[in-house]
This record gives structure tokens, sequence and C-alpha cells, in this order.
């Protein structure tokens, strides 16, 4: 009886919620239908423009604008009243606080009140690290940073925390996350990925959309996710950004679409477009890659919409279009529904002359302004495009901040600790110096307030850089500071005289922050007077700590040997300082594991799942996955259910994780499989599941996996997933079991 009462009560809720989301599915329908009837071509093609606030705004165009910030009420009424432009994205020159932002969007949304059918304005933002547009925000690692948490939860958090505090600024829609692999290590872009592994980016980008969009993303604390940059654009064969990409359609399948399918799957509502050449064709202009792979094959149907100006670089940049005009026309009808002009009214002219003309069919713009309208629906503008102010108390608070806190610990990666040097000890006199060691924008990069994050003045005053978080541990009669610079030898004589004074010495080493082209580089390693710096420190014979803040791996072989210990700190957000700090002195556990697999020189490149002939050889600074704990960590009893295998069954596998040390420890369990002989070559290994376990001291964890048996399947010749019979190995740690599969 209780039983069947149970079973009534559930599949009375499953067909209310079916009814739910059917019901809302054709109000939907219903809402988008009813508007594409309405609507006049001008109004369509407007809503296909995605204008920068730049054009909106006073000041020169394009980037002089007025200090501070002010909408023109006259570019205002052109772009939206008479042209009928139907989306906004960016910030001005720097971020903004709250209150202004508010007023922004509200004036910018209460002009549609002038407009015919009042349709609802769509507003984007940039908040890839946080919310790092607006003051007083939570300015979380960035992607590479949370990637080496390896922790899903946790990059959930950050993303929910993000969309409350982008809806707290009345923005509804983020471009986030990258899903693109970080395979080229020289990339300016590295840092926005997830690293370099197809299912680690897999799993944390579905974590990133969960917190991101959750079930409803109309309920203003919750945006719409952006799956970036479709695809391959992080792979360009000079390192450079926005140069050309060649991948094989083969390695296009095994590494590069996985993470987009994912995405596609926890269900982002918008996808952007690489602005590359993929193949020898501009991924904008590219028909087969839009429309076939991602909208037909892939099943999208949200917003694919451009980068900033791709459409007319298919003119300006690929020369494959003799202007602007004739771009246009490329690009929509290769499937470009939204277009990040992002400056000029031109567009919607042209485009609406262009379907006059019968250039771009009336079907495709109808295909491209429902996903519009639907987007716009998702997130709710339809039935309250209005906000109250009253609901974010949480924006900026004390919680959010230990949330951070606690995310850039757990990013902190030891790459080395000689003679267990760390944790260091509350007494030690140390020399802290390297001209990361006293900056915020070196802990932050791109994208921070302003693009480039270079501008300090708009940093948080009270966050801590690395030096102020140790003073604030130790006090500063134990510390000693002394300030370099990122490329010149100025003060190396003074830092070596000062480590004669010092029991330890913290050098902070990496890169000044940088955002797309503005991060091209020509040679990975580190400028000459940082490594000049590292080896005269090293010849004191003080033991040297050294901190990397960077946004990619740039080269320390010449010096690696000499440091006592390492520390990968990646680009660790406002939290970052006192992370570090933490870590250091061990008031935390360093939780990180590397996402990419350090190069040992700059043209030592390759990732972990390379193939065999590869092997010999690949010789990293540091393996993908590596990082140390403070405590030690044995693995023991790698076990499978069973020797022999079907293609019908499932894997179940067991691990068993001892902390054999005195402290708590943070471990991520990675299991990796191995394909001995298959049609194609096979790669040495490839990550295949993984999780993070907490362990006391003395503590014995048992970890079980579930492999579904399609997780050995492969991209074949034929381009065909693929399930070859034969043997396999389960690696973890450095254990490892043969299986067959029959
Ligand atoms: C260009 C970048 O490639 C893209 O990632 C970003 O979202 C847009 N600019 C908007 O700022």
């Amino acid at each position: 009886m209780f039983s069947s009462f149970r079973f009534l009560v559930f599949f009375t809720a499953l067909f209310a919620s079916i009814a739910t989301q059917t019901a809302l599915a054709s109000s939907r329908e219903q809402i988008i239908e009813k508007y594409l009837r309405n609507m006049t071509l001008s109004e369509k093609v407007g809503q296909m423009a995605l204008l920068t606030l730049h054009s909106v705004s006073k000041g020169d165009l394009p980037y002089g604008l007025t200090e501070p910030h002010q909408l023109d009420p006259e570019r205002l009424r052109s772009a939206i009243v008479e042209k009928g432009v139907g989306a906004i994205f960016n910030t001005g020159i720097h971020a903004m606080s709250l209150k202004e932002w508010r007023e922004i969007i509200t004036t910018i949304n209460g002009e549609t009140s002038q407009t015919r059918l009042k349709i609802p304005i769509l507003y984007g933002i940039d908040a890839v690290h946080g919310m790092n547009y607006a003051f007083g925000a939570t300015i979380f690692p960035q992607q590479m940073g949370l990637a080496a948490t390896w922790d899903p939860e946790m990059v959930e958090k950050v993303a929910a925390v993000t969309a409350y505090e982008a809806r707290a600024a009345f923005i509804p829609w983020v471009f986030t996350p990258t899903m693109d692999l970080g395979r080229n290590p020289a990339h300016s872009r590295f840092y926005e990925t997830f690293g370099e592994d197809t299912y680690l980016t897999a799993s944390l980008g579905k974590a990133m959309i969960r917190g991101l969009q959750s079930e409803n993303t109309a309920d203003h604390q919750r945006v719409g996710a952006t799956l970036k940059h479709f695809i391959g654009y992080t792979q360009p064969v000079s390192g450079k950004d926005r140069t050309p990409v060649y991948i094989p359609d083969i390695v296009l399948q095994e590494n590069f679409i996985p993470p987009f399918r994912a995405g596609i799957e926890a269900g982002a509502l918008a996808i952007m477009l690489a602005n590359c050449e993929l193949n020898g064709v501009p991924v904008h202009a590219d028909q087969r890659l839009i429309v076939g792979l991602l909208k037909n094959e892939l099943s999208f149907p949200g917003v694919v919409l451009s980068d900033w100006n791709s459409i007319y670089a298919l003119y300006e940049q690929y020369h494959v279009a003799r202007d602007k005009k004739e771009a246009i026309k490329l690009a929509i009808n290769a499937g470009v529904d939204l277009n990040m002009i992002p400056f000029d009214l031109d567009f919607v002219t042209m485009l609406k002359e262009l379907v006059e003309n019968g250039e771009v069919p009336m079907s495709r713009i109808d295909d491209a302004v429902s996903r519009i309208l639907g987007l716009k629906y998702a997130l709710g503008l339809f039935s309250s495009p209005s906000f109250s102010t009253g609901d974010y108390p949480a924006f900026g608070s004390d919680s959010f901040s230990e949330l951070n806190l606690q995310v850039a610990r757990a990013s902190m990666t030891l790459l080395k600790n000689k003679a267990n040097v760390l944790p260091l000890t509350r007494n030690t006199k140390v020399l802290v110096t390297g001209f990361a060691a006293d900056s915020m924008s070196a802990l932050n990069g791109g994208w921070t307030y302003t693009w480039l994050g270079r501008d300090t003045d708009f940093y948080a005053k009270e966050k801590n850089t690395i030096l102020e978080a140790i003073i604030n541990k130790l006090g500063a009669a134990q510390v000693e500071y002394v300030a370099t610079d990122y490329d010149s030898n100025t003060n190396i004589e003074k830092a070596v005289a000062a480590a004669s004074r010092s029991d330890v010495i913290i050098l902070c080493l990496g890169e000044l922050s940088y955002a797309e082209n503005f991060g091209n580089i020509d040679d990975l390693s580190l400028p000459k007077s940082q490594v000049e710096l590292a080896q005269r420190l090293a010849d004191t014979g003080k033991p040297v700590i050294l901190i990397l803040t960077e946004g990619r791996p740039r080269i320390i072989s010449s010096f690696a040997e000499d440091m006592a210990a390492i520390v990968m700190a990646y680009l660790p957000g406002n939290e970052g300082g006192n992370a570090a700090a933490d870590v250091l002195f061990g008031d935390a556990e360093p939780g990180g594991r590397l996402p990419f697999t350090y190069p040992r020189g700059p043209n030592g490149l390759g990732s972990y799942d390379h193939k065999s002939p590869e092997g010999y050889a690949f010789n990293p600074q540091f393996a993908f996955g590596a990082g140390l704990s403070f405590s030690e960590i044995e693995y023991t009893d790698l076990t499978v259910n069973k020797k022999e295998f079907t293609s019908a069954e499932n894997l179940a596998i067991t691990i068993s994780v001892h902390n054999k040390g005195g402290r708590k420890a943070s471990e991520i369990v990675q299991l990796y499989v191995s394909d001995l002989v298959a049609t194609i070559p096979p790669p040495v290994k490839r990550l295949r599941a993984y999780q993070k376990i907490i362990l006391d001291p003395g503590e014995v964890i048992k970890v079980t996996f579930l492999l579904p048996i399609h997780d050995l399947k492969f991209v074949d010749n034929n381009g065909r997933m693929s399930l070859e019979s034969g043997e396999f190995e389960i690696i973890i740690g450095d254990l490892r079991q043969t299986i067959i599969l029959r």
C-alpha cells in the first residue's frame, strides 16, 4: 500500500513536472511564434545585432569614452529605437559599481518602451573569473586555476556566485566558460581554458554551466552561459592569438568536440565562435562547422554568436569577402545568429538589403531570431525585465570571499618540495622578492576590472598581495622585501645581499597581466632578468621557494633544479595572496594538480595523452596531473571487478589511498586507461575518471570508480566511436591492472 502510494506520488510529481515543462516550452514557442509573425524585417535584423556599450555611450568612438561613464541618449535612441538593436555587451573602459551598472541596464531597457514591440534587451558580459567588471565583486582564480582544483562541486559554487553577482548588476548573460582545450602553452588565452585534457574540461565545464544556469535561468539568481570559442581557437600553430589552426578531424572528434558536446548537453544557452581559421576556412564563414556540426549533428538549439568584429574580419583580415556586406552574407548564411559587430549600425542596414535582394534567405533570419528570442525568454526577460535592487545582499560578501579563499588554496599546486622544506614554520625569517610579490595584477591577469587587468588603480585596496599576506602572518619584523622588475636587472644585487639576512627566500616570478593579442610572445622562456634573479638567489645557498603566478607555463628548466620548492599558483585571483601564504606556512594543504603538461623547453611541447612514438622524446618539466601533498600518500590494492569483459558490461575499479603522514591531505585520485593495441595508434593513456578526497592523518580511503565500457571507445579511422576488443590497462598512480575486452 505504502509503496503504491509512493508510486502514485512519484508519477503525479513526474507528470506535473512534465506538464510544467511542456507548458513552459509551449509558452516559449508561443511567444517566439507571436513575435516572429508580427515583426518586420527591420525589427528582425535588429535583433541580430550585438553592440558594445561604447557605441551607446558618450565620448569619442571607439575607445575615447568620457569619464565617468555616461550613456549617450542620442546614440542609445538611434541604436534601439531607430535600428531596433536587440543586444548590448561589455563594460566601457573599466569596471563599474553596482549602482552604475543598474542605472545603465535600467536605462537601456527603458529605451525599448519607445519601440513598437518592446522586446527586452539582452545584456552580456565577460564575467570570466567572477563578475570581474563590477567593483566589490568576488574575483576568483582564472579558469586554469579552477581546473587545478579538479573539483566540480567547487567550480559549480564559483559559477553560482558569478551568476549571482552578475545578476546583482542586472546582467543576465555571461561569456564563459571556455570549452576549448589548452594544448598550446604559448597561446595568450591558455589561462582561460580548463587545461589540456578533454575529460577534465568536459566535467568542469558542465559543473560551471550548472552553477551559472542551474535549472532556471529566469530566476534572477542565475545567468545564461556561453561556451567559447567554437572550435579549436586555442590551438594556433604559431601560438599567436587569432592565427590559423590545423586540427585533423580525428583529433577534433576525439579531443576538441566532446567538451562542447558536454556543454550543449548541460544546456548552455549560447556558443561564441572562434575568431580564427580552422583547417583553412575562417570559422565564421564555415557552414559545415556551424550548421553541419554545431546545429545539426550536435543539435545545439541556442544562440550562435560571432566574436568581436569577426564577421567584418572575413573582409578585413581573412580576405574571403570583397566588402563588409559580403562578409555579412557569408557569415549569416553560414549560420551565425547574433553579430558582435561591435560598433556600427550599418550591419542592420546591410543585412536587411541582403534579405530584400534574396541573398540571405528569410528562413535563416527567422532561425536566428527565434534562437535569440528563445535566449531572452530563457533568461526571464519577457516576464520581468526590471529587477529589484534589494535582492542581492550577499554581493561581495565575506562568505563569497571565504569560498574564493578555499578555491584559491585548492588550486595551489606543489610541484617540488625538496627535503620537505615546506611548510615553513612561523619563526622563519624570510626575504620576499620577485616582481610578482607585491602585485595584485600578477595574481589576477587579464579580464580584471579592465580588459588587460593592468590598471591597478581599479583594484580592490583591501585585498592582499603575496607580500602583504606573508607580513600579516609573520609580522613585518620577520619579513624583508626587495622589489624587482618584470624584465630588468633592477635590484638583483640588492636582493642577493638581503638573502644573507634571511633563513629562506620566497621568490615570486611569472607574468605581467595580458589578454588576447596583448599576450602574444615569441618565446615561452621567462624574461632573462627573472631567470638571472632566480639563479643568483639560488647561488646564495639559502633555500629558495619559487611561487609562479602565470597564465601559462613559462620555462624554468635552467633553474628549477636549484629551487628548494616550487608552487604553481596560476592566476589565483583576489584571494591568491592569502592562499599562497597559507600554503607556504601550512595553514592550508596544497590541493591543486596540474591541468596541463609543464614543458621543459619552448619546443618541448606535447600533452600527456600523446602517442607512443612521441614517448621517447617526451620529457616535460612536470607531468599533467602532478602535484605533491605535505603528507605521504600511498596507493595500494588496485582491483578491477573482473579480468575479462564483454561490451555489455561495465567496470568497477577500486583503489586504497593511505595518508601515511601526520597531516590532513587533499588528494586527487586520477584514473587513466591505456588501450594497448588499436587499429589507429592509441594514446599512451587517457584520463577517464577522477575524484578528490580529503584524508585525515593515518586514514585509508577506498575509492570506487564505475566506468561505463563505452569509456574505452575511441574515434577510429572512419571517424566513428569504436570499441575494439583486446587488452587495456587501468592505471592509478604507479599501479596498473590489465583487463581484456572480448
Ligand atoms: C573578444 C574575445 O575573443 C571574447 O572571448 C570576448 O567574449 C569578446 N571579445 C567580448 O569581449
